[in-house]
């Protein structure tokens, strides 16, 4: 492990995972969700999913992790030599492809925003000017692809610092930035004069529009808000030190992820109250319909660039933790200089991240299933690939893995640690396989 680097502080650790678990997840992808899916009712049952399915399932990836101080192929390999489980660890490093390549895109869409915001050329538009700007920018082939560029540069530049230097440092950084934009922005939410049908939306269930697709939809926003499923989070914890305790650290995260997309909703919805625009505006919620609010706002130029610069910290930290995955696999295993491998790693998500930026313009006609090349990983991502991965890894965990090593990575010393680790086994053997399944295959029905 000496050669390997590793987190320096317990700060740093929570501070870092949370910084991957806190995305585009949170605050671009859940609040339209949440509109899709009837509000509060959602919200319920997100909040089910994250305590019954992802605190087991992150814990699984934290026991893999620390347990091997290896990036998730290396993990697998060591835990189950010869045995097909060894696959797990390479469909991680390729759920890390899938995802990278669209996520990249979207974190271009952030820095462009915030440029626009910053520029104060974002300002001033109306509705339809907003749906056209996005449209016009995200169909683009140099634009975007730019974007991209400047995202990936970023990225692999903290990457190749290393985990203490680069990862932890920038996390302990931006985070707690973070936290204080959500905050501001929030409280400027619940002064507005829509603030409580915007609040009632956000906390009064409807269960009226509670379909079998919102535990679809909440299941699979849980695997991806959480970053489980593909390795992150095991080549997260494969730097943390002993002194970290495991149970803890997920509870905190889980509790954090969720309280920063449950602020996401503070933020948007009394705004999209007072202003008067729908909230059931599928993804283009936070990018087509957000600027018509802030032009209509007082100090409307303020709340943007603080706004689009929340959006862009959330987006790089996450981007970040799925980049690793990938590097920390090229350079463990092909004995590669951190450098090298990051910028391999980077040329291949520009030329990705290009193909499906280019998916919304000339590349518009290639689809399969009738999904352009950007909506087809995404659907690939979250709807297969993690579902998939975070089951596996749960059972993998829970059947295969000496339960003595799972009960010594979770510090099981008293009897009433026991009990409760016995029934942890009994959720990563039962039922976070079987709620996954059920949600996985009834899909493909509904
Ligand atoms: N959790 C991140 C988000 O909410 C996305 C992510 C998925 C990161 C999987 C790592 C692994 O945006």
């Amino acid at each position: 492990m000496s050669s390997r680097g590793s987190f320096a502080s317990k700060f740093g650790v929570l501070m870092a995972t949370v910084g991957s678990a806190v995305g585009l997840g949170n605050i671009w992808r859940f609040p339209y969700q949440m509109a899709n899916n009837g509000g509060a009712a959602f919200l319920l049952i997100y909040v089910v999913c994250v305590f019954l399915v992802g605190v087991p399932a992150m814990m699984a990836e934290f026991v893999i992790g620390r347990q091997t101080h290896k990036n998730a192929v290396g993990a697998f390999n060591q835990l189950a030599p010869n045995k097909a489980w060894r696959g797990l660890g390479y469909l991680g490093v390729f759920t890390g492809f899938v995802i990278d390549s669209y996520y990249c895109v979207v974190t271009g869409w952030t820095v462009y925003y915030l440029y626009l915001a910053v520029s104060g050329s974002l300002l001033g538009n109306s509705v339809e000017g907003y749906d056209e700007l996005f449209s016009t920018f995200a169909a683009g082939e140099v634009a975007p692809i730019v974007t991209i560029i400047i995202v990936v540069m970023i990225t692999s530049g903290i990457l190749v610092m290393g985990v203490r230097n680069g990862i932890e440092k920038v996390s302990k950084l931006l985070m707690p930035m973070l936290f204080m934009l959500l905050i501001i922005l929030a409280i400027n939410s619940c002064c507005m004069s829509g603030a409580v049908e915007g609040l009632k939306y956000v906390f009064v269930p409807n269960f009226s529009q509670i379909g079998f697709d919102s535990f679809v939809g909440a299941a699979g926003q849980a695997f991806f808000s959480l970053s489980i499923g593909m390795g992150a989070l095991i080549t997260y914890s494969s730097y943390f030190g002993n002194d970290v305790n495991l149970t803890r650290t997920a509870t905190q995260i889980a509790v954090i992820d969720m309280l920063v997309a449950i602020i996401a909703g503070i933020i948007i919805f009394p705004a999209v109250f007072t202003f008067g625009v729908t909230p059931e505006q599928g993804p283009g919620l936070v990018l087509k319909v957000f600027p018509v609010v802030f032009t209509r706002m007082s100090a409307g130029y303020i709340w943007s660039v603080l706004f689009y610069l929340l959006l862009f910290i959330a987006a790089l930290t996450s981007f970040l933790s799925i980049t690793e995955v990938v590097v920390a696999y090229m350079a463990e295993n092909f004995k590669l200089k951190r450098w090298v491998a990051a910028s391999m790693v980077g040329v291949m998500f520009i030329i990705l991240g290009a193909c499906a930026s280019l998916s919304f313009g000339p590349l518009k006609s290639y689809t399969i299933g009738g999904l352009i090349i950007f909506d087809m990983l995404d659907y690939l991502a979250s709807n297969i690939l993690l579902p998939i991965g975070g089951m596996l890894t749960s059972l993998f965990v829970g059947w295969r893995l000496d339960q003595k090593i799972v009960a010594s990575q979770l510090k099981v010393e008293s009897p009433s640690q026991y009990k409760f680790f016995k029934v942890y086994i009994i959720f990563l053997r039962f039922i976070v396989p079987l709620a996954v399944g059920i949600v996985f295959i009834t899909q493909f029905f509904s």
